[in-house]
């Protein structure tokens, strides 16, 4: 089967990391990187002379031998950058979040689906080998019933002026509650605070309620004195903890909780409170961005459909346009408010 030919559109913070994982797969051959800033250009060449730069992304598009186009640039660029990709015939990755609205993700679907094309989100952590193996041990059943999840994701990161930090961080949690969950979200609530930036959440607290019952409970900063990524499973026989920190022991089982006995009496129950041992599976060390990257051409070269299709971008961007609703309206103040929608605007012109 001939190599699949990529573009890579954004070469920023993240498009070097897609470039390398690219380079390094069998089956894809990289040919352009666009970038509208000729000095990101420039380093893209310095470290991949066989690249081909430009700052005009029409005439990648106009190029015939390209079949996929990767999409690094800003959020609020998604959406325009995708759809004239795919109005050009081009396969189409997009990093998460997909777009700005669940409208912009049912015109992508729609475009995507009309000429046959790929259309692919970059929810990266479902491609992740802990991510994986917590869903596998869900769905066997070890943990019982999921109660409930905590998330934490915070670390003294980088402050978008684009973005709030639930539009940055928040995608990850929700793809990867979504991938083990196989559910979409029936409510979720916000609140959070722009503590540097006016205008920009830099932490929020979502609340996610599932149709099922289980609750989640999501924490996301870019203010924290140390780096977190830490996830708590409760489920009704055992409960898990995934740190994406650890290097060795990432997943890790706890066999306990508390069981509750039916009172034999009138007015009396037992609780028995179960503090069994703790083990850590092994867990594969395979780069997720790789696997992701494999997918994606296994997918156009293919025509399947990949795991995190736009569908699966779409109840992302849903559920963060629900959190966002959710910040906005408790806003503390009607300018602050209004900040936050401008800047919003803002963000989608430029
Ligand atoms: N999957 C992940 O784990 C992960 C991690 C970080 C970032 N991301 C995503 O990657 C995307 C890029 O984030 P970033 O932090 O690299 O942003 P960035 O601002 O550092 O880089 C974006 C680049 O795109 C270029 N650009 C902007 N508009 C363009 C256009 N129309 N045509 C060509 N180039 C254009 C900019 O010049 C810039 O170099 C975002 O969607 C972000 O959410 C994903």
């Amino acid at each position: 089967m001939p190599n699949t030919t990529v573009a890579l559109i954004g070469y920023g913070y993240w498009g070097p990391n897609l470039l390398r994982n690219y380079m390094e797969l069998a089956g894809a051959e990289v040919k352009w990187v666009c970038d509208s800033r000729p000095e990101r250009l420039e380093k893209a060449i310095a470290r991949y002379p066989s690249i081909v730069s430009t700052t005009d992304l029409k005439v990648v598009l106009g190029d015939p031998d390209v079949d996929a186009i990767l999409i690094a640039t800003p959020i609020g660029t998604h959406y325009a950058v995708a759809m004239e990709a795919l109005h050009a015939g081009k396969h189409v990755f997009v990093e998460k979040p997909m777009a700005m609205t669940v409208g912009e993700c049912d015109e992508m679907c729609r475009a995507a689906e009309e000429r046959g094309l790929t259309l692919m989100v970059g929810h990266t952590f479902v491609y992740s080998p802990p991510v994986r193996l917590v869903k596998s041990i869900i769905d066997s059943g070890e943990l019982g019933d999921v109660r409930f999840i905590t998330c934490s994701r915070v670390n003294l990161g980088l402050h978008s002026k684009e973005v709030s930090v639930v539009w940055d961080l928040a995608p990850h949690d929700l793809s990867i509650l979504a991938y083990w969950l196989g559910e979409t979200p029936l409510s979720v609530q916000a609140m959070g605070r722009s503590c540097i930036i006016d205008g920009i959440p830099d932490v929020a607290f979502l609340n996610v309620r599932y149709a099922s019952g289980i609750i989640a409970e999501l924490e996301v900063s870019w203010l924290s004195p140390v780096k977190l990524r830490r996830t708590v499973i409760v489920g009704s026989k055992k409960m898990l903890m995934y740190d994406d920190t650890e290097s060795v022991e990432k997943v890790k089982i706890f066999d306990q909780g508390v069981d509750y006995k039916d009172p034999e009496t009138f007015g009396e129950f037992q609780l028995s409170y179960r503090t069994g041992g703790i083990y850590s599976p092994r867990v594969e060390n395979t780069e997720p961005l790789f696997v992701e990257a494999a997918h994606f051409i296994d997918c156009v070269a293919n025509g399947t459909t990949p795991l995190t299709d736009g569908a699966s971008g779409r109840l992302v961007v849903a559920a963060l346009e629900a959190a966002q609703a959710s910040l906005d309206a408790g806003a503390k103040n009607p300018d602050e408010r209004r900040g936050r929608v401008e800047r919003r605007r803002r963000a989608r012109e430029e």
